[in-house]
């Protein structure tokens, strides 16, 4: 019996991965976040790689500290590229844990930050997680858009005026795709994405919703990894062999849509959004997360597996792991090959 939960664990777990559709990527967070909070001691709400900027030496960092600081640093990041000391109104798509908002919040404590995501479990737990720390001076407004995880004609059907949902100097919670967001028209200053494009399908679509929902003047500001080269944006067997051909494994186990820089300036420009400024900063995201990784996994498995009860539990941890770890290393090998990068992007709406 417990053979087949494992098989059947595991089974869904490789679908999960490979087919990438909003319900997929869902259950693939939900399966994975547990692992992330254990190994990080319960601290770590986060769920982007990190900018390990200043501390690409990571030996000589506490190994539980270490992933968050980055992550920290990357949101931070995100909020000075932003230029968010110059605006008022911020949604942030593909939220996670808000913990970026929670951060973004303290320093920037004028901002009202709407938070969309397509995983209300995410949004349950954001909404338990963040009050306190920032209770005394903001409060949580969890709104449900009526979006039956991702069911992108319901989002159009209760679209409504950003106005109407938010109160004040606040964070407010959306369950919502970012391919409809359910916002009126020129509403905001910044659409931020911290590595959650690469999961929109179709990305144009949250381009043309970004566009429309963004004032004149007003920022879009994403942070994804992404393919290097050309591409003809098609789907067919010759880009699958010359995708496959770049990345090997990754191909596969890359849980998102491998969307390529040439092809997201295009789909931009098509929108009618201006790219004012592309930072590359592959080489500060991949080469050290797969260091840490590398010097510290006997720990976090160890961590990890003292707090998992069942055999099942145990195996079905093998294999996620596994993967997880193999992807890594392919990670920081193709960024070094220049195969893969990790991008900041900051377009404006004209
Ligand atoms: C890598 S996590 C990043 C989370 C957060 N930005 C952070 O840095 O902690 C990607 C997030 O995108 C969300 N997401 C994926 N597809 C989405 C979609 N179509 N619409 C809205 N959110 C989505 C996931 O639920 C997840 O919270």
């Amino acid at each position: 019996m417990p053979k087949v939960a494992f098989l059947l664990n595991t089974l869904k777990f490789l679908l999960w991965i490979i087919r990438h559709n909003e319900l997929d990527t869902i259950n693939l967070y939900n399966s994975i976040t547990p692992y992330i909070q254990i190994a990080t001691g319960g601290n770590g709400n986060m769920l982007n790689f990190g900018y390990w900027g200043h501390n690409k030496k990571t030996e000589h960092m506490n190994p539980m500290q270490a992933p968050m600081q980055a992550q920290e640093e990357l949101s931070a990041l995100i909020g000075k590229f932003g230029d968010f000391q110059l605006s008022h109104r911020i949604i942030d798509t593909g939220s996670g844990f808000s913990a970026p908002a929670a951060q973004w919040k303290s320093t920037y404590d004028f901002l009202d930050i709407v938070c969309v995501n397509i995983n209300s479990q995410q949004l349950s737990t954001a909404a338990k997680a963040l009050v306190p720390p920032i209770a005394t001076t903001t409060g949580f407004n969890i709104i449900n858009a009526n979006i039956n995880n991702g069911n992108a004609s319901t989002a159009d059907a209760t679209r409504q005026p950003v106005t109407s949902v938010m109160c004040g100097n606040i964070i407010s919670l959306v369950n919502a795709t970012a391919t409809t967001l359910p916002f009126a028209d020129e509403c905001v200053d910044r659409v931020v994405a911290l590595e959650s494009a690469q999961h929109f399908k179709p990305l144009q679509h949250f381009f043309k919703e970004s566009a429309r929902i963004l004032k004149p003047g007003g920022l879009l500001i994403i942070a994804m990894p992404v393919m290097i080269g050309p591409t003809d944006g098609k789907i067919n067997w010759s880009s699958f062999i010359h995708q496959f051909r770049k990345l090997g494994i990754l191909y596969f186990s890359w849980a998102s849509e491998h969307y390529t820089l040439d092809s997201i300036e295009s789909s931009l420009k098509s929108e009618g959004i201006k790219i004012e400024d592309i930072q590359h900063i592959g080489h500060y995201v991949y080469e050290p997360l797969a260091n840490y990784y590398i010097q510290n996994r006997k720990l976090l498995k160890k961590t990890i597996k003292d707090n998992l009860s069942s055999y099942v539990q145990v195996m079905s941890f093998e294999i996620v792991e596994n993967i997880i770890y193999r992807s890594a290393l392919k990670m920081k090998n193709l960024s070094q090959k220049a195969v893969i990068d990790y991008v900041l992007i900051k377009c404006e709406k004209i």
